[in-house]
């Protein structure tokens, strides 16, 4: 028999392989095409958690333990996030993106990958001080169902809010930030009347397909765990998505640089990542 001549790394990417085709196959969710390195991390995170001796063993257990895979899939897809995340991003939104919205008779915007929501609540805020909250539709979707009955509830830890009121302000906020939510010894309590006009849903932006036309689509720091074609693929599906003169706004560290759909876009903010579709 010939002798294995595969190197330690090579052996690494294979169990990856497999663990993920395993994940696929049981769950539905792909994790294929994410950037491999962030996906090494929490693999090799859990395993040590979990004092698991190989990326085999836990492959093993993810396929004979329903709740062990429930685990990966929650490792799989990072959630942190906040409000007025990027200060400086929801300041351009106000200051530059808002007067076009104005125009719109109705306004309806995506929250691609809105983790427990804290961003979409950011936008009903501001929308909501820039008096055009009544007229639009938020769509906040994520393809984690856990952190999207977090977003529904609104509740925030209230040790994050000495941050999420600094950042308000330094995102243009108008008001006293308290007047948005309540509190009890653990949590604020995001006012009802900010979900109104919002509606929350599990969408996967690798296997879905698009499911309306949007004025403004937010996917920010989700696409820096997503590979070059997987990117590519997610910037079509924004495309087919978003209508004529829609903004497309993106996470500090993400691009259309080199993406196909780049051409059709001109940079609206470069330094915010915020895109305006050509007419
Ligand atoms: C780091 S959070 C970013 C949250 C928020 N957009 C922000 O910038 O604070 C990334 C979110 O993307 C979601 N995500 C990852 N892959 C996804 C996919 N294929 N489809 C939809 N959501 C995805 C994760 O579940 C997670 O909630």
């Amino acid at each position: 028999m010939k002798k294995n001549e595969l190197t330690e790394e090579e052996i690494n990417k294979l169990e990856i392989d497999i663990l993920l085709f395993a994940i696929y196959r049981i769950s539905g969710y792909d994790f294929r095409q994410y950037a491999r390195s962030s996906v090494k991390r929490r693999i090799m995170h859990r395993m040590r958690l979990e004092s698991l001796p190989s990326i085999s063993a836990l492959t093993e257990k993810v396929i004979h333990e329903p709740d062990f895979l429930e685990v990966v899939l929650n490792d799989l897809s990072i959630n942190v996030t906040e409000m007025f995340r990027d200060p400086s991003f929801f300041l351009a939104f106000r200051e530059k993106v808002v007067p076009h919205l104005k125009t719109y008779p109705e306004i309806r915007i995506w929250h691609a990958g809105c983790s427990s929501g804290e961003e979409a609540y950011s936008m009903a805020i501001l929308l909501e001080e820039e008096g055009l909250y009544n007229r639009t539709r938020i769509y906040a979707t994520d393809m984690n169902a856990r952190v999207l009955r977090q977003a529904e509830a609104g509740a925030f830890s209230l040790n994050k809010m000495q941050t999420y009121t600094k950042n308000y302000f330094q995102a243009g906020g108008k008001r006293e930030f308290s007047q948005y939510y309540t509190t009890d010894s653990v949590n604020a309590y995001f006012h009802p009347s900010l979900t109104e006009n919002m509606v929350f849903a599990q969408h996967n932006l690798v296997t879905d397909s698009s499911f309306n036309e949007f004025h403004v689509i937010i996917c920010r720091n989700v696409m820096i765990y997503f590979n070059h074609d997987l990117q590519k693929k997610v910037f079509h599906l924004f495309d087919e998505s978003l209508s004529s003169r829609g903004f497309l706004g993106l996470g500090h560290k993400e691009t259309l640089r080199t993406m196909d759909t780049e051409g059709k876009y001109i940079l609206f903010s470069r330094e915010e990542k915020i895109y305006q579709k050509k007419g």
